[in-house]
């Protein structure tokens, strides 16, 4: 069997030194020794070096191949030659100019070109920042207040959206009428008032909540989970259904689920969302956050207008660096560079299956596009509170036996594919997840 959490820890300990002296000198300047809050995990975070292709290497010089790609940002791999030509040129050119560049239009075509329901854009720095426009947006079209989300959605951390993200179990309420649970302390008092919280995989349930609050909501604001709650696109279709019938808006977060296919999840499901949120893999590395859209609500953002009331800024929302990494990687994720992930992917999925047969131990396998999620359980993993049940002591057990052998990613948001891979990764992924659950 896997080996003990103890002798694992000590074993990381002994073989990455030099990671582990970083983090006591990140513990005087840093809380908990990090940057991050994402970057804690015990018994101590991994420090990076340098990375290339679908590999890095930490402080030590280990190997580790790369399922994580910076939160699924790098879906092209680091330092892909398209990227580093493209921004070096850029640099030489000045960054930071604090005034509008051709890279904007030619990014906002290029996204437009490719998704049907985007027809004008915005950037911000962010995810975050991103979703925290649109509920504005949603708020100040509609003349109405609260917003509804999914349990168990995570659309960036503030105040309006924080909620009902990962509830503890004791709060949540019944599954018919989930209760909003705020999601850090020091939130305001409304954020819990300000938001419907509703369940995954329940239409029944979600309609019923949707008309019951429907004099008061803006909209909805939907992440398909793609590739991490077990889904059908009919549950996305009855979303949208449900928010037209009722006259809501809604926002589809695409800031993971771009994943999903060449024009992300709505197109894969066949889903056309008012209004749609992107990040991570927009800015090519770089940060990012995209608000898109019909071009009547986007043109509420318009502040040539003397109506105009929203404003939407941020000091680095578009810098050169992201439009450009952010342009080369679209025009780099071509239908072909999806068909590969694919492939990699389905690979993945069967074999994780297969070895965790063989090994008797149960488990569900969610994947979508070049995404992959495993829960060790018997059950299927359909929302939050199933996915809470799923075993992840053993789980976390064998995310330290992958950090051993050179794998790096096992946990967070799944497993991400990045083009770089080969079939010969996932083989040689799969030996090795065989030889540690038959240890
Ligand atoms: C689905 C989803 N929405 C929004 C965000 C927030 O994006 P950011 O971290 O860029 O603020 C994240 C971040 O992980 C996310 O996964």
């Amino acid at each position: 069997m896997v080996r003990s959490r103890r002798y694992l820890e000590e074993e990381l300990t002994r073989v990455t030194p030099n990671s582990r002296s970083q983090w006591e000198r990140g513990k005087q300047s840093m809380p908990g020794g990090v940057i991050k809050g994402a970057y804690w995990s015990p018994p101590h975070p991994i420090y990076m070096d340098r990375a290339e292709g679908c590999h890095m290497w930490d402080l030590d010089g280990r190997e580790y191949l790369d399922f994580e790609g910076h939160h699924t940002a790098m879906i092209l791999g680091h330092n892909p030659k398209q990227i580093v030509d493209a921004v070096t040129n850029e640099l030489g050119k000045g960054f930071g100019f604090g005034a509008p560049t051709s890279l904007e239009a030619e990014i906002a075509e290029e996204i437009i070109s490719r998704v049907p329901s985007i027809e004008k854009i915005r950037f911000a720095n962010s995810g975050t920042e991103a979703s925290l426009h649109v509920t504005r947006l949603m708020r100040s079209v509609t003349g109405r207040h609260k917003i509804a989300k999914f349990e168990g959605a995570y659309h960036g951390s503030h105040d309006a959206l924080e909620v009902s993200t990962a509830p503890a179990l004791d709060r949540v309420g019944p599954i018919e009428s989930p209760k909003s649970v705020a999601a850090q302390d020091g939130m305001s008092r409304v954020s819990e008032e300000d938001v419907v919280v509703i369940p995954y995989n329940r239409p029944e349930y979600m309609e019923k909540i949707l008309r019951q609050h429907r004099d008061e909501l803006a909209g909805v604001f939907y992440d398909p989970k793609a590739g991490i709650y077990d889904i059908p696109y009919d549950f996305a279709r009855s979303v949208r259904s449900v928010t037209k019938d009722l006259d809501l808006l809604l926002v589809m977060d695409e800031i993971v689920s771009f994943r999903a296919g060449f024009s992300g999840y709505q197109c894969v499901s066949g889903v056309k969302p008012d209004l749609t949120v992107y990040g991570k893999i927009f800015g090519g590395g770089f940060p990012v956050g995209v608000i898109g859209g019909r071009a009547d609500l986007m043109d509420l953002f318009d502040s040539s207008l003397e109506t105009n009331k929203l404003g939407q800024s941020g000091t680095f929302s578009g810098n050169a660096f992201t439009l450009t990494a952010g342009l080369a990687t679209l025009r780099c994720l071509t239908p072909e560079v999806y068909e590969h992930l694919n492939l990699l992917r389905s690979a993945l999925h069967e074999g994780l299956v297969n070895v965790f047969n063989s090994a008797e131990i149960p488990c569900c396998v969610v994947s979508e596009g070049a995404l992959l999620n495993l829960y060790i359980t018997d059950q299927e993993v359909h929302d939050y509170r199933e996915q809470s049940l799923v075993d992840k002591e053993l789980f976390d057990r064998i995310g330290l036996e992958l950090l051993l052998n050179g794998y790096y990613g096992w946990g967070g948001l799944g497993l991400s594919l990045s083009l770089p891979m080969k079939l010969s990764h996932i083989d040689e992924f799969l030996d090795t997840m065989s030889s540690i659950l038959s240890r």
